[in-house]
């Protein structure tokens, strides 16, 4: 076996389970669920004897497993099985077909599950609509399928987790009526990124960084997600929610409570979940009159993204021609505590970008005094760069001297990519689904947390909920009205992936 998979292999095999995935027939189940399973049964994480339980309608088992083989081969081609391999593989995939309002279908299911090993644990995998989440849950229990009485019993979350403060905690609180909170796991497929968890381990298991890593020695830090993709087909979706909801609300606001929060007493999932509500916390609310200087919304037009031309988020499939819906969205936030006061947290995502690029820009204060003469090239503020995709690693923006007989100065980039460990990065599904099965909820999101993070952006959702007009930008351009503005007295301005 080559180095690269020996490393890919380090980790603790599940312990065999049921695996239930609802919506097994949908996008989810084929671009992600199946081949981060593919993967963790050829690395040894996924005990053999895990059994696959799809639950879907209308199809017959050989069109499901069809629609599974072909989208593995489209989505995930780099873990594709052959033929044999995907036989047995699937040998192992049993299929109940139903309606999930339907008592019947989670009769099925319980008559579907086998016990492994004296055991009947079961993760159920809610890859369906967000309306579906109760309906599931309320089924599961009416059937007695969410008592953990014959083994462990896990239902993961899909996002969005609800649309707004109020929907998150009646969604919270009916969950909870049905299963016990330690059940649920919220999954936020960012903090399954290698280079996420990569982040925690530079921060807590090197010294240099900490006594940098506050507001003595930081101007700003910056967290972004760019895309150059636009809606693709989710048009239905994409209206209701946009970028603010979209991204920002749940990905880079997990992201951000990494970045800030404070060391916890130990690597557990409470230990680690109640540091990053602290920092939720401490986020200083957002007065109304306040939302239009600290938020960026702007919506793509037509343009060209990697040579093709690309047409107006108004004029894609299922948009109306009239939508103020933002594909772009940027937030600067505050965090009123010891460590954090007066660094601005900038949050800002688009979609149809000129790359995709997802960054952590740590930014740090100007040199206090220029020694040299930097007319011609003037210093520029170092900045720690944490890319999370693609090419994950750790870069330091750097000045140096010219080379010659001169001071002048360069930038000098010291980059660690993380491929020069050896390995590649698994995919983030991978890493979640073998965490659900291991019972780890580190990296998933407690009902507290989701609700505070919603309740920082509520003041924005009111605010933008009855606009009329938004900014626009050309697509695969930098142009973003309102967004140097944003960084009004950052050192550096905005950094725009390069
Ligand atoms: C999803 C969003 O959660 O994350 C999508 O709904 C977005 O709109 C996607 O495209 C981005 O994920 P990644 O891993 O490609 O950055």
């Amino acid at each position: 076996m080559q180095e690269a998979a020996v490393r890919q292999c380090i980790g603790e095999p599940t312990e065999p389970a049921n695996i239930v995935i609802f919506g097994a027939g949908g996008d989810l189940t084929k671009r992600k669920l199946i081949p981060a399973l593919v993967k963790m049964l050829r690395c040894g994480l996924l005990h053999p004897e895990c059994q696959i339980i799809g639950v879907l309608k209308g199809r017959t088992r050989e069109v499901w497993l069809n629609t599974l083989y072909e989208g593995m081969l489209k989505y995930a081609p780099d873990t594709a099985m052959d033929e044999p391999q995907w036989q047995a593989f699937t040998s192992r995939f049993k299929m109940v077909s139903g309606d999930l309002q339907d008592d019947n279908t989670y009769a099925d299911l319980a008559g579907a599950m086998e016990s492994l090993k004296g055991r009947t644990n079961a993760m159920f995998y809610c890859a369906v609509p967000p309306r579906w989440y109760t309906i599931i849950a309320a089924g599961l229990h009416k059937q007695g399928l969410a008592s953990e009485t014959e083994g462990f019993r896990r239902v993961v979350i899909e996002k969005p987790f609800g649309m707004d403060l109020e929907s998150a905690r009646q969604l919270n609180h009916d969950l909870q009526e049905l299963l016990n909170e330690s059940q649920i796991y919220r999954i936020d497929h960012y903090l399954g990124k290698e280079s996420v968890q990569n982040l925690l381990v530079y921060r807590f298991a090197n010294s240099i960084l900490e006594p940098l890593w506050n507001r003595n020695f930081i101007d700003h830090i910056q967290i972004s997600a760019a895309e150059s993709i636009g809606i693709e087909y989710r048009a239905n979706y994409y209206e209701k929610s946009g970028a603010l909801r979209d991204m920002i609300q749940s990905h880079l606001m997990q992201v951000m409570t990494l970045v800030a929060m404070e060391p916890p007493v130990e690597f557990t999932a409470d230990a680690v979940r109640d540091e990053k509500i602290k920092v939720l916390r401490a986020v200083r609310q957002i007065e109304p009159e306040r939302v239009q200087h600290q938020t960026v919304a702007a919506q793509y037009g037509s343009g060209s993204v990697d040579d093709e031309k690309t047409r107006a988020y108004v004029a894609e499939d299922g948009v109306s021609p009239d939508s103020v819906s933002e594909t772009f969205s940027a937030v600067r936030l505050h965090i009123d505590n010891w460590r954090w006061q007066g660094v601005p947290f900038i949050l800002w995502t688009g979609k149809r970008l000129p790359k995709r690029v997802s960054e952590i820009v740590i930014r740090f204060r100007k040199p206090p005094f220029n020694l040299f003469d930097t007319n011609a090239n003037p210093p520029i503020a170092n900045s720690l760069v944490f890319r999370l995709h693609p090419d994950e690693g750790i870069f330091l923006r750097m000045n140096a001297k010219m080379p010659g007989l001169t001071t002048d100065m360069r930038r000098m980039v010291m980059r660690a990519p993380y491929s020069d460990d050896g390995g590649d990065v698994s995919d983030a599904y991978e890493v979640l689904l073998h965490d659900v099965l291991s019972g780890d909820a580190t990296l998933f999101s407690r009902a507290d947390e989701v609700e505070k993070s919603w309740s920082i952006i509520e003041p924005i959702l009111s605010a933008w909920k009855d606009r009329i007009s938004v900014e626009r930008y050309r697509a695969g351009t930098w142009d973003i009205p309102g967004m140097e503005a944003l960084f009004e007295n950052c050192v550096g301005g905005w950094h725009k992936p390069s």
